[in-house]
């Protein structure tokens, strides 16, 4: 089957030249095409042609993009979206004057959603988070990450990854399950730290992996949650196991976490609200990708993280929307697009590689998705303009008014 994408005003197409990421100053070149089309077989971009020769093409269909613009489909890769129950009361308290830490410290935040999911049946959680994807997918996002981390036993953890894992096979869209069980201490392991790791490590760990229920394993370094130490522990045993290793870390203390993620080359370190200079010197060095989530920092009155530092320096920088209903309760990407170039200085062009390429780098899915290149998937998000930067200046409106995912239009703007 060939499909051929034709009348495009513009290809966003984000090229890296095979690289397969984008770092420091690469994070500004997109590769704009115009007059060209884009030839796709099957799920693959089989070729990217000038629009003049498509008559000589033998295609299936020609789908007449009408002048609009083109994307490669957008990469959601840092979400809290399987949650349960509402957190609108602790909104208050904030907007009241008492921090997210304090109000963790009593008990609140992670926990109260993690009581909320408990109490949830599959298919509640099922009828919670279908909306949500189908709000995602609206905004041209093909790939959406999804975390546990509100279950924080074995039943709950393994719960909720199944309920994303039936969701991946439900919508079109890849969604992809990572295990946060060290999200926090849940209240039963309030004062016995050493149980709770080990049943991450012995019990859920393993369990997860034989049942490839997910292929990440995230954690949060800070002092109402793990210590580095701990997040080593439990690293330990998830690289052993095979899992690539991501971690939230450096949101509001600096405790070491970076150097621990740098140890067992995670795939990413997200937040860096408060990262030192000395540490971003040294992620820097690698291709770690640093997903910055400026939507907390927004929501919770926080210091937004050093983007242009991280760019200036040389880092691979992603963003996400942290959608969460505690710290985040924002799941816009255009929106964080528009905080990240406004608050953090991001330049209209990294924030469109902040979002494709570099964010399916942080999925360790960036040889298949997050540019226009012959032979990735023919994932694309198409938008109501003629020039990408309206995507980023229409702050909150999302101009998507396309999602084609595996070669298939997904989804059609009314
Ligand atoms: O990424 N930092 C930890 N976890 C989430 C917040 C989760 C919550 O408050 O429910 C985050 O900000
Ligand atoms: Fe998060």
């Amino acid at each position: 089957m060939i499909k051929i994408l034709s009348n495009i005003s513009q290809i966003i197409s984000v090229d890296t030249y095979g690289k397969n990421l984008k770092r420091g100053k690469e994070l500004n070149e997109l590769e704009v095409l115009t007059n060209s089309s884009i030839v796709i077989e099957n799920d693959i971009i089989k070729d990217i042609i000038p629009s003049a020769s498509v008559k000589n093409y033998e295609a299936d269909e020609i789908i007449d993009l009408k002048g609009k613009i083109i994307l490669p489909g957008l990469v959601e890769c840092h979400t809290h979206t399987a949650f349960a129950g509402s957190r609108a009361n602790e909104f208050r308290e904030k907007l009241s004057g008492i921090s997210y830490e304090e109000i963790a410290k009593s008990g609140g935040g992670i926990n109260s959603t993690v009581n909320a999911v408990r109490n949830a049946s599959v298919e509640e959680l099922v009828d919670l988070l279908s909306p949500r994807i189908n709000y995602f997918i609206s905004q041209g996002i093909t790939t959406l990450e999804i975390k546990s981390g509100y279950g924080l036993d074995f039943q709950n953890e393994i719960k909720l990854l199944k309920v994303i894992n039936y969701l991946n096979q439900k919508y079109p869209i890849d969604i992809v399950p990572t295990f946060l069980g060290a999200h926090t201490y849940p209240p039963e392991f309030k004062t016995n730290h050493d149980s709770y790791i080990r049943l991450l490590t012995d019990e859920m760990l393993p369990y997860i992996s034989e049942n490839k229920l997910a292929a990440f394993c995230d954690g949060f370094c800070e002092p109402t949650a793990f210590s580095a130490d701990e997040i080593d522990n439990i690293f330990l045993k998830a690289k052993e196991l095979g899992f690539n290793l991501r971690l939230h870390t450096d949101q509001f203390n600096s405790i070491g976490g970076i150097d621990t993620a740098v140890k067992y080359n995670a795939l990413s370190v997200d937040h860096l609200e408060v990262i030192s200079n000395k540490d971003i010197d040294k992620l820097c060095l690698t291709d770690i990708v640093c997903v910055l989530l400026p939507g907390v920092s927004f929501f919770l009155n926080h210091k937004y993280a050093p983007a242009r530092e991280l760019i200036d320096g040389n880092a691979v920088v992603a963003l996400s929307t942290d959608y969460n209903p505690g710290s985040s309760n924002i799941c816009e990407l255009n929106l964080i697009m528009s905080m990240a170039a406004l608050k953090m200085g991001m330049t209209v062009e990294e924030t469109i590689s902040a979002v494709t390429i570099n964010a399916a780098k942080a999925l360790n899915m960036n040889k298949f998705i997050g540019s226009i290149e012959i032979g990735k998937k023919a994932d694309f998000a198409v938008f109501q303009t003629n020039d990408y930067a309206d995507i980023i200046y229409n702050v909150g409106k999302n101009l998507n008014c396309m999602t084609i995912k595996n070669g298939e239009v997904i989804y059609i703007a009314d």
